[in-house]
């Protein structure tokens, strides 16, 4: 007898890509110990059980204090090539084929450590992902809004004589008080360079940001965005021109972004048309992976087949690959639906 998948089940199958995950947000306790110890560093906390005591955080600020604080114990371009694999590891595990991963240099530059030497070491990390369990794997750059944007330029200028192996830019940190046109000089050399551009935006900041962002900034991926349910003009104009959505769920729980799952703007931004991907932002700190988020979503929402298969096949389309790329992954992914019987029509 033939077996049914439910949709969850498909949905925790399926390929898929992930395009918004911060390599330093992947950065398990386990991992953050045995660097301590392998380099000398003392963190802030004595030991796994009460770092992960301090995940309880009540907004983005009170997070990025500690990821910060975390990142510390990454040194050596052995440690970062060790993030890297450890990531996709658990990527893999979750159906991911597809990574587009960030990483902030001047976390790491500001401490000494060379941009080569960290690049290096995620480039090592994604060379493996891609012989071991043949994952896809690009990086981009973010720039860290809470700093000037001199200091931004500077690090650009930095990444110039490397940007063969930077794949695109993007702008974390720190939303609130440093809106996209803040950075309208360092984008608009970005935008000279013909990269890929996202920002976060909308996530604690309002709807007027991402306009921002799409309009100062020109960037082609809005990351977070969930805020857009709070303007119906941005709402209507994000479903109308495509601008894809790297949603976070479990990341949005976590900083009280929405009090619990069953108020996230998800359904909304679904039912309005907009392009919405599903990811895990800084997964070692927000309680999963992509198949976790998945899990949670579902148990608030209890989503259909063809609604996972839609955003299955927008990480894709969203993604900052060739077109030939594409078309092989959901030729792919077609496949798996296919083969359960639970292709939409
Ligand atoms: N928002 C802003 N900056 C970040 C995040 C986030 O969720 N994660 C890592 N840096
Ligand atoms: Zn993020």
């Amino acid at each position: 007898m033939m077996s049914v998948s439910t949709p969850l089940e498909l949905a925790l199958g399926m390929p898929k890509a992930e395009l918004h995950v911060h390599i330093e947000g992947t950065l398990e306790p386990e991992l953050a110990f045995a660097l301590a110890r392998r380099n000398g560093v003392t963190l802030p906390y004595p030991d796994e059980a009460s770092l992960q005591a301090a995940y309880d955080f009540d907004n983005l600020q009170r997070f990025l204090d500690l990821y910060y604080a975390c990142a510390d114990v990454l040194r050596t371009r052995a440690d970062f090539r060790d993030l890297m694999t450890a990531y996709l590891a658990r990527a893999a595990a979750d159906g991911v084929i597809h990574a587009e991963i960030f990483f902030d240099p001047q976390t790491h530059t500001a401490r000494g450590i060379p941009l080569a030497t960290l690049l290096g070491g995620l480039e090592d990390g994604l060379v493996e992902g891609q012989l071991r369990w043949g994952i896809s794997g690009r990086l981009i750059l973010c720039f860290l809004r809470h700093l000037s944007e001199d200091e931004c330029l500077a690090c650009l200028d930095e990444a110039e004589p490397l940007l063969g192996r930077i794949h695109g830019f993007g702008l974390d940190s720190s939303e609130r008080g440093h809106p996209p046109s803040k950075f309208a000089r360092l984008f608009a050399r970005c935008r000279a360079l013909g990269k890929p551009l996202v920002a976060h935006a909308g996530e604690e900041g309002p709807p007027e940001y991402i306009t921002e962002a799409l309009d100062v900034l020109g960037v082609h991926r809005i990351d977070h965005g969930v805020r857009a349910v709070d303007d119906p003009e941005v709402l209507a104009r994000l479903a109308r021109e495509g601008v894809p959505l790297t949603v976070c769920p479990l990341s949005n729980t976590r900083l009280c972004v929405f009090r619990e799952m069953a108020e996230h703007s998800l359904p909304r931004l679904i039912a309005a048309g907009v392009k919405v991907t599903i990811n895990s932002d800084d997964p070692a700190y927000f309680g999963g992976y992509l198949n976790d988020n998945i899990r949670a979503v579902q148990a608030a929402f209890g989503f259909d087949a063809a609604t996972w298969y839609r955003l299955a096949r927008n990480s894709f389309e969203a993604s900052f690959a060739t077109d030939a790329e594409k078309a092989g992954w959901i030729a792919r992914l077609d496949g798996f639906f296919r083969q359960r019987g639970a292709l939409p029509a």
